[in-house]
């Protein structure tokens, strides 16, 4: 694409959650949002909202210490987890993360939204109402319940993210995003139904951090921790397949690593789109190269503003949603070549 003249008039907002947001970038929660500077130098380079880094539900943190150098025992961990490691106490870290929000919150303009990291409805879910007594615009949760435990059915497992939202529902009214795995049977049935519990947003997806072998030392041991933009479909096609048919809006996260990546997320259907690995990569000022590519692509294509185009290219709106099918995976596999 040519490089062009932007349009100054150019209408780059968009609604994700109940916010107008400037802008649909927004920096995903990781140890790029965990601190004050972190968060003022986000906004400054354009992020339109900022996820800050998730508080564990439970004492992860010494059980990952103990296991840092070995992993053995482990067969997914949390990426966020390794951000942590060094760091004190749940009851400090509790205190810790409600000054953090507070101080994000008075020091940026950007809509501040906190982060809980849960497995279960359990307990914590009481934290909600502090959290929201910081002033933070936003509470997601990063949901996982990992399908790894050999006695509990499916339907246990998905009723955890249900009570999940109804127990934090009960001690807060912050608007509520809920961050989840593909790790369902019937995904799209699920983000429905997830959608008409009264959350304003799903983001899709979390990343997982796999473990990977040592070969050399017969060890188990951790694979790289940040994603490439090879993990960008698995979010396009559900974001496309899911854009609108939801009860709520959907931000998208994973493998979006560049302005390309942005706007097939919002060709795709999504109201934002979160940055994590990218900004490990660049740093926070990235966002505006990423914003700058939306811009030019943009003007190139003659739109003036993000509703002119988002989700053209969903399941619901595109010419040809059998592109999203099965018969075009079997027409590509048939005449790949080597
Ligand atoms: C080092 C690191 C720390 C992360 N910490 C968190 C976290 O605390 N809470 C959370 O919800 N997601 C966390 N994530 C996941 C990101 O928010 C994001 O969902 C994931 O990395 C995929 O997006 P990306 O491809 O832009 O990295 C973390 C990711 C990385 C790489």
């Amino acid at each position: 694409m040519p490089e062009i003249k932007i349009n100054k008039f150019m209408d780059l907002t968009t609604s994700f959650a109940g916010f107008k947001l400037k802008n649909p970038i927004i920096a995903g929660s990781s140890g790029m949002t965990d601190s004050v500077e972190k968060i003022i130098s986000l906004e400054n380079a354009g992020a339109s909202a900022v996820i800050v880094k998730s508080l564990f539900e439970e004492e992860i943190i010494y059980e990952m210490e103990e296991q840092k150098h070995s992993m053995s025992g482990r067969f997914f961990v949390y990426p966020e987890t390794f951000d942590y490691m060094e760091e004190e106490p749940e009851e400090d870290s509790v205190r810790k993360y409600l000054r953090l929000l507070k101080e994000a919150k008075e020091s940026v303009s950007i809509p501040v939204i906190a982060s809980i990291n849960c497995v279960s409805s359990q307990k914590w879910t009481y934290f909600a109402s502090e959290i929201e007594k910081t002033g933070v615009d936003a509470l997601e949760l990063n949901a996982f319940i990992l399908p790894s435990d050999f006695h509990r059915t499916g339907a246990e497992n998905e009723k955890l993210y249900f009570e999940i939202i109804q127990e934090v529902k009960k001690h807060t009214n912050l608007p509520l995003i809920l961050k989840i795995s593909f790790y369902f049977s019937n995904l799209a049935q699920m983000i429905v139904k997830l959608s008409e519990t009264g959350i304003k947003g799903i983001t899709l997806f979390n990343r997982f951090y796999s473990p990977d072998f040592d070969i050399d030392n017969l060890s188990i041991i951790p694979s790289y921790v940040l994603s490439t933009p090879e993990d960008l479909p698995i979010s396009l096609r559900w974001i496309g397949i899911m854009s609108g048919r939801v009860k709520c809006d959907l931000a998208a996260s994973t493998g979006v690593h560049d302005g390309k990546a942005l706007i097939k997320q919002l060709l795709a259907g999504a109201n934002a789109v979160q940055l994590a690995s990218t900004l490990y990569h660049h740093g926070p000022e990235y966002i505006s190269v990423v914003l700058g590519e939306l811009k030019q692509w943009m003007e190139y294509h003659e739109f003036n503003s993000i509703d002119d185009f988002r989700g053209k290219l969903s399941f619901s709106k595109a010419h040809d949603p059998a592109a999203y099918e099965r018969v075009q995976f079997m027409k590509n596999f048939r005449k790949f070549r080597r």
